[in-house]
């Protein structure tokens, strides 16, 4: 048989190995660099983008069901990777027949050169899994009976992380949030395009697009060539409300000098810089040299003449020259990354309880060396894109305690189907 490589279950199927094969890569990073370098249709693109990432997201409730049917026996890791993917098509696709997703599954199984033995195994128990469907679809009291983080594939340590702070149908929410394909959000840089051109533009290229008015954002349901295009024009950026809310917790004001720790890729550095104006200055600090290339990318196209930007480790000594005090502190620092699963539906199983309590350590170190530079009067926002008592309201409670500063603002974002990022943001200040 002839090895067709263009088809998108050959494609979908050849990327899925390599993310599962290899624990640090991302699975939206190696999507990108297919896309890159392969041409793909519109169409075949968002096919195998859907079917990789819905497998991801929902790869422990795929488990349990093939657990089920093959009676808990070890199952091949690449013959995994071919139940999976055909049962995701069934449950979350209705408009593939059954007969297409095993005649696929087995065409895909040739171009694996897979040997007779693993295709009837993998024809055996697909074959069991459609004469059982109504056992596995989501009305049906097995599926009912799933442990609810089995159910919404969430390992069941951040689950229990998750009850410290939420309530049993906040826990739910965060989890189908978790699974949702989430919209792109996108605001204009008014230095460079106005709303209104935005908007004008967007509808002469016939991008179907709703208009936040509240928080003047433009939300796509898909991405498309021409976002990359105005990207690189640094025309807009893109950002998740929660982050665009949290930032705009910083009342800092034309003329304000701005200390931004965390700084690159610098989604937030576009809003202080807005926000200080001509008169002041934004000291973006980031220890990280390939982030920080972007954020000077960025800073460059978008024409931000107030902001300096600092290669620079703040758990080191900073250089002697280094402005002493500033009006305002932010503090953007690594985190768990668990109000981002949408995003990010690899995090989820990545993370461990290890990691983080020395995320904690380092958020606190990382307040420890920046918030004496913050003048009398000024303000601290620490922000996150997590939900963990750890990382959140324990370092609330840390800078309250040690350092004495009273909380003004607090935001906790819970994500939901209708906006899947969420995190945390505490506003405070020193008197
Ligand atoms: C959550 S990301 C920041 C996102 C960024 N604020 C934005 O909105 O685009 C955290 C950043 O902290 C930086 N970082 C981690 N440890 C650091 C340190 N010790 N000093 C300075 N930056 C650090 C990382 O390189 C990373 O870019």
């Amino acid at each position: 048989m002839k090895n067709d490589i263009n088809n998108p279950r050959f494609i979908i199927l050849n990327i899925l190995k390599k993310y599962y094969l290899n624990n640090d890569f991302f699975i939206q990073d190696i999507l990108e660099d297919y896309f890159q370098n392969n041409k793909l249709n519109e169409i075949d693109k968002q096919f195998i983008y859907n079917i990789t990432l819905g497998v991801v997201r929902n790869q422990i409730l795929l488990d349990e069901i093939i657990s089920d049917l093959s009676e808990k026996k070890k199952i091949e890791k690449t013959l995994m990777l071919f139940l999976r993917v055909s049962i995701f098509q069934s449950l979350f696709s209705d408009t593939i027949p059954q007969y297409a997703i095993i005649s696929e599954m087995l065409k895909t199984a040739d171009n694996f050169h897979l040997r007779k033995d693993q295709k009837s195994f993998l024809r055996g128990v697909t074959g069991g899994f459609f004469r059982n469907i109504d056992k596995y679809k989501s009305d049906n009291i097995w599926i009912n009976n799933l442990p609810k983080n089995v159910l919404y594939s969430h390992p069941l340590f951040i689950y229990k992380k998750w009850q410290d702070i939420l309530k049993e149908e906040q826990i739910i929410e965060c989890m189908k949030a978790g699974n949702t394909i989430p919209s792109l959000i996108i605001f204009n840089i008014p230095k460079k395009i106005s709303i209104p051109d935005l908007a004008s533009y967007f509808n002469e290229k016939l991008i179907q697009f709703n208009f936040d008015e509240t928080n003047k954002a433009f939300i796509l349901q898909r991405t498309n060539p021409f976002i990359k295009d105005l990207l690189s024009k640094g025309q807009i950026y893109i950002q998740g409300m929660h982050q665009h809310k949290a930032i705009d917790l910083c009342p800092a004001k034309d003329g304000d000098k701005v200390l931004e720790i965390g700084a690159a890729p610098g989604g937030k550095t576009i809003t202080l810089s807005s926000k200080v104006e001509k008169e002041g200055q934004v000291y973006s600090v980031d220890k990280s040299d390939t982030r920080i290339k972007m954020l000077q990318q960025r800073i460059k196209i978008s024409d931000l003449t107030n902001v300096l930007v600092f290669n620079l480790d703040i758990l080191k000594e900073l250089p002697a020259d280094f402005p002493g005090k500033f009006d305002h502190i932010v503090l953007d620092p690594p985190c768990s990354n668990l109000a981002e699963l949408s995003r990010r539906p690899e995090a989820r199983y990545r993370a461990t309880e290890e990691d983080i309590n020395q995320l904690s350590q380092l958020q606190r170190n990382m307040i420890d060396n920046s918030i004496h530079r913050l003048k009398n009067g000024g303000t601290f926002l620490y922000i996150t894109c997590t939900l963990t008592k750890n990382e959140n309201q324990d370092i609330r409670d840390y800078i309250q305690n040690q350092y004495h500063l009273k909380t003004e603002k607090e935001l906790q974002t819970i994500p939901s189907i209708a906006e899947p990022a969420g995190g945390f943001a505490c506003l405070f200040r020193k008197h």
